[in-house]
C-alpha cells in the first residue's frame, strides 16, 4: 500500500477543502484507510526541555499514564485497519513505554503503510533501535535543541549530549543495514541556538541521516524559555540556512526549512481536513471524549454517531473552524 505517498501529494495538490472534505467521505464510506494515528503510549517525560511544557512543573504533574500491552491489542482492533499512518510520540516521550515494539508490530500486522516515532533519543541503546525497526518502524524523528554540549544540556534538560551522539552511531549502523529505514533530525530553533547551526555538519556530517529539519519555536503553554522574538537574528537568517541547505543538497539529505519570512507568521498550518483525519489517543484521551475502548471500535462508533453524515456536511461547509491550536501534525498541545 505504498500508494500512500500519491494520497500525500494528492492532498498537497488539490487545494479545495471542499473536494479534500469529499475525498474524505467517500474514503470512509468504501471503508478505506484515510487517516492518521497520533498516538502519546506515555503520558510523561524523562526530560524538561526549556522549550517545550515539560519544564513547567505543574504541567508535569498533570501528564500521567501509560497504555498496558492488552490496551494495544485493543486500539489495533479498533483504529488501526483504517490508518495510513501510525505516528508514535506526539506531545510526550515514547521511549519510556515499555511495548513499543509490540505497538509497531501491531501496526505492520494491521497493514499502516507508514509508522514513524518522534523521540529524544536519550533512552535507546543500540539494541533497541535495531528491535524498533525489525519490528516495522519506517522512520524516527529525533529531537535536537542545540548544537553542543553546553546548548544542548542547557536547552534540553535532563539529556545527555553523549547519549544523543551515541544514539547517531547506533542509527547510522541500523540505516547501513536496513537503508530504507528513514532518520530525521528536528532542529528545534530559538533565536539564542539558530547561530549553531553554521557548525551543523561540522558535529554531525560524520552520521547518516535522510532528513534535516529546522523547525522554528512555537508557543505551546507555559515554558521555562520564553524567548519568541526573531528581532535579534532576523538579518543573518538567510546566510545560516543558505549553508545548510547548501550541505544538506552536496549530502543528499531533505532539509526542511521555513523562509525568513515564514518564521515570523509561524503557524499551525492545517490542510482543511485535519479534523477528520488526525485521530489523537493517549492513556487519557482516544480519538473522541465519548469514545469507550471497550465496547467500540471505529466501525461500531461511526456508526452511533453518524460519521458518514458529518463528513458528508464538511463537504458542503463554507468554512472549516477546526481548533488549529490543539492539533498539530507533529504533536499535540494537551
Ligand atoms: C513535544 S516533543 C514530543 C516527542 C519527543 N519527546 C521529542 O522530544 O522528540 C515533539 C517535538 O516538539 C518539539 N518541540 C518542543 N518544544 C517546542 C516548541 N516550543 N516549539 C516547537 N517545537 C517544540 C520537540 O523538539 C520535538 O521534536
Ligand atoms: S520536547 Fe520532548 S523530550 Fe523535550 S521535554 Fe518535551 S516531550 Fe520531553
Amino acid at each position: 500500500m505504498k500508494n500512500i505517498y500519491f494520497l500525500f501529494k494528492l492532498n498537497r495538490y488539490i487545494h479545495s477543502t471542499r473536494l479534500k472534505n469529499l475525498g474524505v467521505y467517500l474514503l470512509h464510506l468504501l471503508g478505506k484507510r484515510y487517516y492518521g494515528i497520533f498516538i502519546d503510549p506515555v503520558l510523561s517525560c524523562n526530560l524538561r526541555c526549556r522549550m517545550c511544557y515539560f519544564s513547567d512543573p505543574e504541567k508535569r504533574k498533570n501528564m500521567k499514564g501509560s497504555f498496558k500491552e492488552e490496551d494495544l491489542y485493543k486500539l489495533a482492533d479498533a483504529f488501526f485497519h483504517r490508518a495510513l499512518k501510525l505516528q508514535i510520540g506526539c506531545g510526550a516521550e515514547p521511549s519510556i513505554f515499555p511495548y513499543n515494539n509490540t505497538l509497531i508490530a501491531l501496526g505492520k500486522a494491521k497493514r499502516i503503510p507508514y509508522i514513524s516515532m518522534t523521540t529524544n533519543a536519550n533512552l535507546f541503546s543500540g539494541k533497541d533501535w535495531l528491535e524498533l525497526v525489525e519490528a516495522g518502524l519506517d522512520e524516527v524523528t529525533i529531537s535536537l535543541h542545540g548544537l553542543h554540549k553546553k546548548s544542548y544540556e542547557y536547552f534540553m534538560e535532563g539529556a545527555s549530549y553523549e547519549k544523543f551522539h551515541e544514539a547517531m552511531t547506533a542509527l547510522t549502523s541500523v540505516k547501513q543495514k536496513y537503508p530504507g529505514f528513514k532518520i530525521r533530525i528536528n532542529y528545534t530553533v530559538n533565536s539564542d541556538n539558530l547561530l549553531e547551526l553554521h557548525d551543523f555538519f561540522d558535529v554531525f556530517g560524520s552520521y547518516t541521516f535522510d532528513i534535516l529539519q529546522i523547525r522554528p519555536i512555537q508557543q505551546i503553554g507555559k515554558t521555562n524559555y520564553n524567548n519568541f522574538s526573531w528581532d535579534r537574528i532576523y538579518d543573518c537568517y538567510d546566510e545560516i540556512i543558505k549553508k545548510i541547505k547548501i550541505n544538506c543538497k552536496e549530502r543528499g539529505i531533505t532539509c526542511l526549512v521555513p523562509s525568513k519570512y515564514d518564521i515570523v507568521k509561524e503557524e499551525n498550518k492545517d490542510s482543511g481536513i485535519t479534523e477528520s483525519t488526525y485521530f489523537y489517543i493517549s492513556p487519557r484521551y482516544i480519538w473522541e471524549s465519548d469514545f469507550d475502548l471497550n465496547s467500540d471500535s471505529y466501525e461500531s462508533y461511526s456508526k452511533r454517531t453518524h460519521r458518514g453524515k458529518k463528513l458528508l456536511k464538511n463537504v458542503f461547509h463554507r468554512k472549516k473552524s477546526f481548533d488549529r491550536d490543539k492539533k498539530n501534525l507533529n504533536y499535540e498541545v494537551i
